[in-house]
């Protein structure tokens, strides 16, 4: 299964893969198939791509036609907008016709899966990868970016940046070198204040730690993620309250409700988020919103709830002053 989702905000670097080289996603899911033993195949595509989703199923045509897919069949299936659908057991829940709400793990779906069989559930990029892997070698591709997650990686830049484009570059590039050098850095001669990569679940990261390579083990150091590769940047005229106040809201709305820690603790931490950026917040709130984060970040029952807390907890580490010069109790 493909998982071309992507529902991560300020994310779209699978829709330009698979609108400029549709043909090599489904390559890389032939040579998964052949590998596992699969003889069917689905790509789960973000509904708000329908266009792409013509296009993968031409491209399905013109392969089965050509003969290169041998017995496996790909079918494309689309989202309804459900940002949890794209949490890999959700996704298989959705594609049965269920509910998208994630299952309790394990089993996972390489154990039973969809229908329950064992299901292999990649992203895009991860796939796109597998046929330059077996035409050039796993050596060299190796050979390229950071030791421990070699290859390249796509990113989406978007928010104050110069160049709001997508970049393909080596993992050991650092969070700098996209932001200035591809990113052209930040328009109206403004200063840099803080990026946030990985989608709204991402860390921020602040100046100090932007010669911090791109690669996952890097981000993992540094209280950040890697994520979809979106690249949020923002400059000094940033209000970060209100940022993570827009994200909070974000997965208040997006909590599917099935476990209780998530569908109550997005609400409470938007809450206290919302009372703090009305400059109604008092000290306490912030003992709270860090104790909240915690206990959402280990109970939660998939990575939605999980992640939610990462901006507030990562911004409440690097931002500080934002919030206490909102904080009035
Ligand atoms: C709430 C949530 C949303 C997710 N959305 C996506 C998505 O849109 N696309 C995606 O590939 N993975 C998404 N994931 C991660 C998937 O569960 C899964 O890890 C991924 O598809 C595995 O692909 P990879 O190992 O090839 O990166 C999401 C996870 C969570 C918790």
């Amino acid at each position: 299964m493909c998982n071309a989702d992507e529902g991560e905000p300020g994310t779209y670097k699978d829709r330009i893969i698979m609108e400029n080289d549709p043909q090599s996603l489904l390559e890389g899911m032939a040579i998964c198939a052949y590998a596992i033993g699969a003889t069917k195949g689905f790509i789960y595509c973000r509904g708000e791509y329908p266009y792409v989703v013509d296009l993968l199923k031409k491209a399905i045509i013109q392969a089965k036609d050509k003969g290169l897919l041998g017995d496996f069949d790909i079918e494309v299936r689309m989202g309804a907008g459900a940002y949890v659908c794209g949490e890999e057991t959700a996704l298989i829940e959705s594609i049965e016709g269920g509910r998208g709400e994630p299952r309790y793990k394990p089993p996972y779906p390489g154990v039973a899966g969809l229908w329950g069989k064992p299901t292999i559930v990649n992203n895009v990029e991860t796939f796109v990868n597998l046929p330059v892997i077996i035409e050039k070698g796993a050596d060299w591709f190796k050979s390229i970016g950071a030791a421990g997650y070699p290859g390249t990686k796509v990113f989406t830049l978007t928010g104050d940046v110069v160049n709001k484009t997508f970049i393909e570059v080596p993992t050991d590039t650092t969070i700098r070198e996209i932001v200035f050098d591809f990113g052209g850095g930040i328009p109206q001669g403004k200063k840099f204040k803080a990026v946030q990569i990985g989608g709204s679940s991402g860390g921020f990261i602040p100046e100090d730690l932007l010669d911090s390579p791109a690669d996952f083990d890097s981000m993992q150091k540094i209280g950040a993620t890697l994520g979809s590769g979106a690249v949020f940047v923002m400059d000094q005229t940033r209000d970060i309250v209100d940022v993570i106040e827009r994200i909070a809201q974000f997965f208040e709305h997006e909590s599917c409700g099935k476990c209780a820690p998530c569908r109550e603790g997005t609400m409470r931490v938007c809450e206290i988020i919302e009372k703090i950026n009305q400059g109604k917040g008092i000290a306490k709130d912030m003992a709270v919103l860090e104790k909240l984060g915690r206990v959402m970040s280990v109970s939660c029952l998939c990575g939605l709830g999980q992640a939610a807390p990462v901006p507030v907890l990562t911004t409440m580490r690097h931002f500080k002053a934002d919030y206490e010069a909102k904080v009035t109790g």
